[in-house]
């Protein structure tokens, strides 16, 4: 058919994180979902949003959801349990209704949340978070719906994120400031047997949070599970699924410097981004 050229399709799955956090579960979906092309989209000009109101914490995450339909994602991840707590419901039942009707954006607190009682058998269990996660109760009222009998205890742990991203994981604050949390989870109840790094950054203080933890309590990331969530999903959702282009393409953009992005996101990653800069 001289003449006539197929259009290109681009309709990457979006992962969306306040900043690097996401890029922890970006790189599991990728080895799980590797045929998928993958846009991914850090805030970090706005990171933190742990310690931001219900109000902002919606407002940025809409805005960037926006920027990612509008580059040609029909399915969005919230990589970042705070803006799954805080934004994901009311970006759901309110403004996708409006906005985009077929598209759809999705969480990290639903997949983990819905696995996690069967890692349990004292029926105790830890969450450490962000200021915002802990305080929505999201993860409390969740657990609840898939495990009743499960008893939650939180840590909001504030001081994690900002080590993270500043790249001070093996400093001594990292040690103080993890240490500190992992006591304070562990006064609530010396029954737990199960806690959840539920904030996408903390996969990278996973040793330290070991080195402070009874070494018969299992630490769950989440970056597995949601990859597996997201599988499942689309097997029921082959409708969605036809519409994602599969050229194992990989984008990342930031609100930030594209240059300081590259130099942090590889320990977030494990390989080399080169991400673009995207004005919102
Ligand atoms: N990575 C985000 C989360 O999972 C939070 C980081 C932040 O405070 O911006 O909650």
């Amino acid at each position: 058919m001289l003449g006539i050229s197929k259009p290109i399709t681009y309709s990457p799955i979006g992962v969306f994180d306040s900043g690097y956090g996401g890029l922890t579960v970006l790189k599991e979906l990728v080895n799980t979902l590797p045929q998928y092309d993958y846009l991914y989209l850090g805030d970090n000009a706005r990171a933190p949003y742990g310690s931001r109101s219900y109000e902002t914490v919606y407002e940025y995450t809409l805005e960037c959801v926006k920027a990612l339909f509008s580059q040609g994602c029909e399915l969005v991840i919230l990589a970042c349990n705070t803006a799954s707590a805080k934004a994901l419901r009311t970006i759901q039942q309110k403004d996708l209704p409006l906005i985009a009707p077929n598209k759809r954006v999705l969480g990290v607190i639903r997949p983990t949340t819905e696995l996690l009682g069967n890692f349990t058998k004292t029926k105790e269990v830890g969450i450490f978070a962000t200021n915002g996660t802990v305080s929505s109760q999201s993860y409390v009222i969740e657990i609840k719906k898939f495990f009743p009998d499960v008893k939650v205890f939180q840590e909001a742990c504030p001081m994690w994120v900002p080590l993270i991203e500043n790249n001070e994981l093996d400093g001594v604050g990292a040690n103080y400031f993890v240490e500190k949390h992992v006591q304070k989870l562990l006064q609530q109840s010396q029954n737990i047997d199960t806690v959840v790094l539920g904030c996408t950054h903390y996969p990278l203080l996973k040793s330290l949070i070991e080195k402070h933890l009874p070494k018969n309590i299992h630490i769950l990331t989440q970056g597995s599970i949601v990859a597996n969530g997201l599988q499942d999903y689309l097997l029921r959702h082959p409708e969605l699924e036809s519409l994602l282009s599969k050229n194992s393409k990989r984008d990342f953009f930031t609100t930030d410097s594209s240059e300081s992005f590259d130099t942090h996101a590889s320990l977030f990653y494990g390989q080399i981004v080169e991400s673009k800069h995207l004005a919102l």
